[in-house]
């Protein structure tokens, strides 16, 4: 009988062990997995830092790049391109005008009633998105459905299309532009998610020009102008203090007012106005000092435009997404902390930027929108509440970075032409003394407008750069429909005044 019990207990012993031990295992190895996942979200953070030095070595860059691709053709990845846009919108422009809005996954037509006196503006406006098949097709197909798309516009209101009194039309076509004059110029490359081969190097408001004669449309392209100028345009509309204009949205951007004789390369550049608006094409912008994953250098590599656009490709709304699931996919093939691996990870832009941005604003307590965007969007259900917590820093990360990045960019604007309050400081002075004058940055695009963390992230970036004695003087301006409205506002400025013949090469 004694035996028999101790073989019981000695069975049981055993078996309570060997439960011990697969319970520890299992605890030891699910730590293991936790631990490789916190090294991959660990490796990320360091890589994406942005400290305040990290972000004053951009700012020079910035600025340094700037003077360099004024200097010459092709001295810089920014290209610096002259725009032909020598006098800002004053307010006093009256008539109707029309603008087109081409270059994100959305295009608009617009129409502007000014009435002189900085009026108010209340633009008539339609959306519409642009059909996929479009943006990588044939050109004349994409130009004709834009013209078609106007002339439903124009015929909707109250302006006859055929009537004899030819209507001004400004075009806002939001990729890189060698302008030959302020209505004319030649498609450099295609950026975003566009790919229209036979486009590049051709003539854009020519071609715009000639599917408005297709359908009948009796209407001059009196400007054509990048999205920043636009924006640029409105804000300067609003605010005379205006001097630069960003877009963060599907892409991203910038425009300043540069003085001609700092443009060297155009040597002899006369305006009126001694002054021109530069289209930099800084989503082009390179540095060895901008924080680069390798997360980056996949999405670079697997993307239509390799080795272009790299500081748009950390930047703008169009790629944030398409990192935060490479990041993901790389955890999911560390560990199973997400479940088994779903193949909708392996898609690119299968997460979009607006979902993630849905993600990291998520404070419910189960992060419930965190569980709903894993299962709808990439196919991963029964997320633990602990793996949701790490996709909102994930998300947290990237766009900090990218926000502080756009940040850096601003302040370099301002540095290059002496309003970041650097240039100000002489012997004896304390930065409160400097004489900064109130500048204002006009600022578009979904990321900075609907995106908040984003847009505080960035203000933080820009208090730590430039310091609280500066920043009051620096005033960040959102404009509304300011690429398309500013567009029209153009065409109004630069049908009435003539400038296009007052911009002299000599
Ligand atoms: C284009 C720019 C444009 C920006 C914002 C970039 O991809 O190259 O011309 O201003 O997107 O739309």
């Amino acid at each position: 009988m004694g035996k028999v019990v101790l073989g019981v207990t000695v069975g049981v012993a055993v078996a309570a062990c060997a439960v011990a031990a697969l319970v520890v295992g299992r605890r030891v190895r699910s730590r293991k997995k936790w631990k490789r996942v916190v090294g991959v979200l660990k490796e990320l953070e360091e890589s994406c830092e942005t400290t305040v030095g990290r972000l004053r070595q951009v700012v020079d860059a910035m600025a340094v790049e700037m003077h360099a691709g004024l200097a010459s053709e092709g001295g810089s990845k920014l290209k610096m391109l002259l725009t032909f846009v020598d006098n800002l919108p004053s307010g006093s422009e009256k008539g109707i005008f029309y603008a087109l809005d081409l270059g994100g996954t959305n295009f608009r037509v617009l129409r502007v009633e000014l009435g002189g006196q900085r009026s108010d503006l209340d633009p008539d406006v339609e959306q519409q998105p642009i059909p996929e098949q479009l943006m990588t097709g044939r050109s004349e197909d994409l130009f004709d459905f834009i013209a078609s798309s106007l002339h439903r516009f124009v015929e909707k209101g109250n302006d006859s299309v055929q009537s004899s009194i030819t209507k001004e039309l400004g075009f806002t076509f939001s990729f890189p532009v060698k302008q030959t004059s302020v209505s004319s110029g030649v498609l450099i490359k295609w950026t975003k998610a566009f790919a229209i081969k036979d486009m590049v190097g051709k003539e854009v408001a020519g071609a715009l020009q000639q599917a408005l004669a297709r359908k009948g449309l009796n209407m001059r392209v009196a400007v054509l102008v990048n999205d920043t100028v636009g924006t640029l345009a409105l804000g300067h509309y609003h605010d005379a203090d205006t001097v630069a204009a960003v877009i963060i949205g599907t892409g991203t951007n910038a425009c300043y007012w540069e003085r001609t004789d700092a443009i060297i390369k155009c040597q002899g550049l006369l305006t009126t106005s001694g002054r021109m608006v530069v289209n930099m094409e800084w989503g082009n912008f390179w540095s060895s000092h901008l924080p680069r994953t390798s997360y980056d250098i996949d999405l670079d590599a697997e993307s239509p435009n390799p080795n272009d656009q790299g500081f748009e490709k950390m930047i703008s709304g169009m790629y944030l997404g398409d990192i935060v699931r490479r990041v993901i996919l790389r955890m999911s093939e560390e560990s199973d902390i997400f479940g088994p691996l779903s193949s909708r990870l392996y898609v690119s832009f299968a997460l979009r930027t607006p979902a993630m941005a849905a993600m990291h604003k998520d404070d419910s307590p189960e992060l419930t929108e965190v569980a709903r965007i894993l299962q709808d969007v990439l196919d991963i259900p029964d997320v633990p509440l602990k793996a949701r917590k790490l996709v909102v820093k994930i998300c947290d990360v990237v766009t900090r970075r990218a926000a502080r990045l756009a940040a850096a960019g601003i302040v370099g604007i301002l540095k290059k032409i002496g309003r970041d309050g650097s240039g100000g400081i002489t012997g004896g002075r304390s930065k409160s003394d400097i004489k900064m004058r109130r500048t204002a940055v006009a600022v578009e695009g979904s990321l900075y407008t609907q995106y908040t963390m984003f847009r505080e992230y960035l203000h933080e970036a820009l208090h730590e750069i430039l310091g609280e004695d500066i920043v009051r003087h620096v005033v960040i301006n959102v404009t509304e429909d300011g690429s398309g409205t500013g567009a029209a506002l153009l065409a109004a400025s630069h049908s009435s005044s003539g400038s296009v013949d007052n911009i002299q090469l000599v």
